[in-house]
């Protein structure tokens, strides 16, 4: 898979509530302008199947889902969208651009469930072989803060029906992953005013851009 890969993958994660939906139109247009080709997309979800399990999985309901059943249908849904998408674009040199893939998965399903994280390596072996994103943008921030943020946006789905110390989970699988894999990871400090987390952004943009036109 990765030999034939030419566009750079970036994914941006982070907890509820971080401002991954402003911060990603931020990235999308700074690269535009740079005429970076890039390709937006989001997980679970990205082609019109992919979306669909999204529905499924986040629609709250009264039938407790089982780890496992949720593990297999993030992976089903991301197989798809791969396939679909992903890998077409970085193919035919575009950058793609994820709100979410499979950190997110190490983050909910291994942190927030606590599922063993050599399960969740075995399908993500199986479903990416060895792609992995170029570059993750975690955008992090205390969690009490987020949750407030995502309250005040009107109902919650399944995921964000959780309890709080799901999510003080999540964030801490996200940072060891970060301090694992320091040369994918960027942490940005979400806290601070939006122009100052836009500066942050940036310079893990420009960075990108030009190890490209380094290759
Ligand atoms: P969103 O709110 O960022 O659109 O993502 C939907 C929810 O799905 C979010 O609460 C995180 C969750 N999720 C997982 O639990 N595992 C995953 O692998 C992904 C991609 C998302």
């Amino acid at each position: 898979m990765q030999q034939e890969k030419k566009g750079l993958f970036i994914s941006v994660e982070g907890g509820e509530g971080v401002g991954k939906t402003t911060n990603l139109e931020f990235i999308i247009d700074y690269l535009q302008k740079k005429a970076v080709p890039v390709v937006s997309t989001r997980e679970p979800g990205g082609t019109p199947l992919s979306e669909e399990i999204r529905e499924l999985l986040l629609k709250p309901r009264d039938e407790n889902v089982s780890e496992v059943t949720e593990l297999l249908m993030m992976f089903a849904a991301r197989a798809q969208h791969l396939k679909q998408k992903i890998l077409p674009a970085l193919e035919g040199g575009d950058w793609v651009v994820c709100d979410r893939f499979t950190d997110a998965t190490y983050a909910y399903q291994g942190g927030g469930r606590g599922m063993e994280l050599n399960k969740i390596a075995v399908l993500e072996n199986l479903v990416q072989g060895d792609l992995r994103p170029d570059r993750v943008i975690l955008l992090d921030l205390p969690v009490e803060i987020g949750m407030d943020r995502a309250k005040k946006r009107g109902e919650l789905d399944r995921f964000e029906s959780q309890r709080i110390e799901f999510f003080q989970r999540v964030r801490s699988a996200y940072l060891q992953r970060a301090a694992q894999q320091p040369q994918a990871y960027r942490i940005i400090d979400a806290s601070l005013t939006l122009d100052k987390v836009q500066q942050q952004i940036q310079i893990v943009l420009d960075d990108l851009i030009s190890e490209s036109q380094r290759i």
